[in-house]
């Protein structure tokens, strides 16, 4: 396919210029108006709610399997705890990764256009949210778990070898898959107070970036020659595979007395899990396909991810 046959248009280059400008202005203005302090906008002091969960009981891992048959009420509360401490530390991993992405986007490029103020407002915004994160893991008093060692290696090679659409594709899939999951959890009841607060600011100030990085895809597709389409395809294929498959570390499982490896394996191989993962990367799945972003040589990976039905 000829970079002139992909499905989004190639806008003028001044015209793209404005579109980009103009929605950075917007972008700035919003978070001038609605943006939060963690450190002060969470009452960090407030006791834990006994008998709430840390994740809607349904979007656990082992939900609909045997295992969690298994479980009582008060190890499934445990298990919610410790999984969404795992997936707040994927999200704060790939968030360093982001910043790092940003700050080298900005390093070469014009710090009076919007643009690149935006860039930089939000390093600021995910700054906030990695320590919101962190506080949040250290407030459960649970580890940090993270990414396992070879992928936590790699991490550091993306900001290296990504750029263009496959990294604002790589960093829309992290940011809403897990706003998917977030809005469900802010208004879940069950959830705890602590949980639901820290969902509700990231939403927020994750709806400009979600603005931010689609348009840089939308921008960047057309600009693409045929050999490095291929090679964008690939790695936000590989990102996604990697992201779904990381986001609950298999020591969580040993909080509730089970086998890590073998309920990590239970967890994967859930049609109830796969179809969570599938139903939170709905929306972001859509856009990079109308993007011409999914598709060979990447189409393994996305199937094995579960973003994409097998
Ligand atoms: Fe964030
Ligand atoms: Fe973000």
């Amino acid at each position: 396919m000829s970079a002139k046959t992909l499905s989004v248009k190639t806008p003028a280059k001044t015209s793209d210029h404005e579109a980009r400008e103009s929605t950075a202005q917007r972008l700035l203005r919003s978070s001038l108006e609605h943006s939060y302090e963690p450190s002060l906008d969470i009452d960090w002091d407030a006791p834990l709610v006994d008998g709430a969960y840390g994740m809607s009981a349904h979007r656990v891992s082992l939900y609909g399997t045997e295992l969690w048959d298994q479980l009582t009420e008060e190890q499934r509360i445990t298990l919610s705890i410790h999984e969404v401490c795992s997936v707040a530390r994927v999200g704060l991993w790939f968030e360093i990764i982001l910043m790092q992405m940003l700050l080298r986007y900005a390093y070469d490029r014009d710090p009076r256009t919007q643009h690149i103020q935006y860039a930089l407002t939000e390093i600021a915004d995910e700054c906030r949210h990695s320590t919101m994160f962190g506080k949040a893991i250290a407030h459960f008093g649970l580890p940090a778990y993270g990414p396992r060692k070879l992928l936590h290696r790699l991490g550091r090679l993306l900001p290296v070898v990504g750029y263009g659409p496959a990294l604002y594709g790589s960093v829309l899939i992290v940011e809403e898959v897990l706003d998917r999951f977030q809005r469900e959890a802010m208004a879940d009841e069950n959830v705890q107070p602590m949980i639901r607060m820290v969902n509700r600011i990231h939403v927020l100030e994750e709806a400009r970036h979600v603005t931010f990085a689609r348009q840089e895809v939308a921008s960047g597709m057309p600009k693409l020659t045929k050999p490095e389409l291929a090679y964008q395809r690939w790695l936000v294929a590989l990102v996604g595979c990697q992201v779904t498959h990381t986001l609950i570390n298999p020591r969580v499982y040993r909080s509730v007395g089970l086998d890590p490896h073998e309920a990590y394996h239970v967890a994967m191989t859930s049609p109830h899990y796969q179809a969570s993962i599938r139903w939170a990367g709905e929306r972001i799945m859509a856009f990079l396909s109308d993007a011409g972003l999914v598709g060979a040589p990447g189409m393994h990976l996305w199937r094995k991810s579960f973003l994409v039905a097998a």
